[in-house]
């Protein structure tokens, strides 16, 4: 594979299983517009956070290739899902054999790398898909980055769909919200600190604050991706040379592409005009 790729400098590859990512983009673009983007959303097969540890890393994979047969060097997975069970397959296994000079980063270690920043009480509370909880990965990057810290996790199953299928500012989204932030903060009294640890979450701060009380810090993730991608890019000239430089973005998405582009224009504020692709 790596004789096909191209090897003309590309854009920033971003990519999750559905929309939940675009907060993540929109943060990143934010502190470094100069960049070109690529975007991919895997809506069709979306949500991905209740899939087995095997498909999420077979689809993650796919999509990877992907943006990198389309010109990334440098792909982030902006999902948590992804990152907790497919970043450490591709990064030791398939990376060396696609291309080891291409890149893939997560959105777990940034975020646990900020948290001694942000928590006093050193209890941390995680709210997560399904399958971000049950793979431990948050639970293990605290514990090697800050092992004095307890931690606490929620899987939320619904809060995905509720975003994906617009009903995030719904008044049966307080219901869902409501109920796992309780289960959580019940759990351990002490947490002052909860991660919102899936990139579709930020779309229901509004309501996560209401149920949350207010000397516990909500903490989305998206500014802590972005100043981590602008260190490594800083940090490493022969990749910031890779990523080509001219402001533009391009969406793709596995589903239909007028839909995206609505939800897209909502979650970005601006216009978006997606394209289709199958994996
Ligand atoms: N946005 C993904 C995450 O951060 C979630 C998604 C899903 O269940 O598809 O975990």
């Amino acid at each position: 594979m790596n004789g096909q790729l191209p090897t003309a400098p590309g854009p920033i590859g971003v990519f999750d299983s559905g929309y939940g990512g675009l907060t993540i983009l929109r943060q990143i673009r934010g502190m470094m517009p100069q960049y070109d983007y690529l975007y991919l959303g895997d809506n069709a097969r979306a949500p991905y956070g209740t899939r087995s540890f095997e498909v999420v890393y077979e689809f993650t994979l796919q999509a990877v290739c992907r943006l990198f047969e389309m010109g990334c060097h440098l792909v982030i997975l902006a999902c948590n899902t992804a990152s907790a069970k497919a970043l450490r397959s591709i990064q030791q296994n398939d990376l060396p054999r696609l291309d080891p000079t291409r890149r893939v980063l997560g959105v777990i270690r940034p975020t646990v790398e900020a948290l001694d920043a942000v928590s006093r009480t050193g209890h941390i509370g995680i709210v997560a898909t399904p399958g971000t909880i049950r793979s431990n990965t948050y639970a293990l990057e605290i514990a090697k980055l800050h092992p004095e810290m307890q931690v606490s996790g929620e899987a939320c199953p619904m809060w995905v769909p509720l975003v994906e299928n617009n009903e995030y500012d719904s008044p049966g989204a307080d219901y869902f919200v409501e109920k796992r932030m309780g289960n959580l903060l019940r759990h351990d009294p002490q947490i002052d600190t909860v991660i919102l640890g899936c990139t579709h979450y930020p779309l229901l701060l509004p309501k996560i604050l209401q149920y949350t009380p207010r000397e516990v810090t909500v903490m989305p993730q998206g500014e802590y991706v972005a100043s981590s991608l602008r260190d490594y890019i800083q940090r490493h000239p022969e990749m910031a040379a890779r990523v080509t430089q001219g402001s533009t973005t391009r969406f793709l998405t596995t589903e239909q592409p007028e839909q995206f582009s609505q939800s897209a224009a909502i979650f970005l504020g601006e216009a978006v005009e997606a394209e289709r692709i199958q994996l």
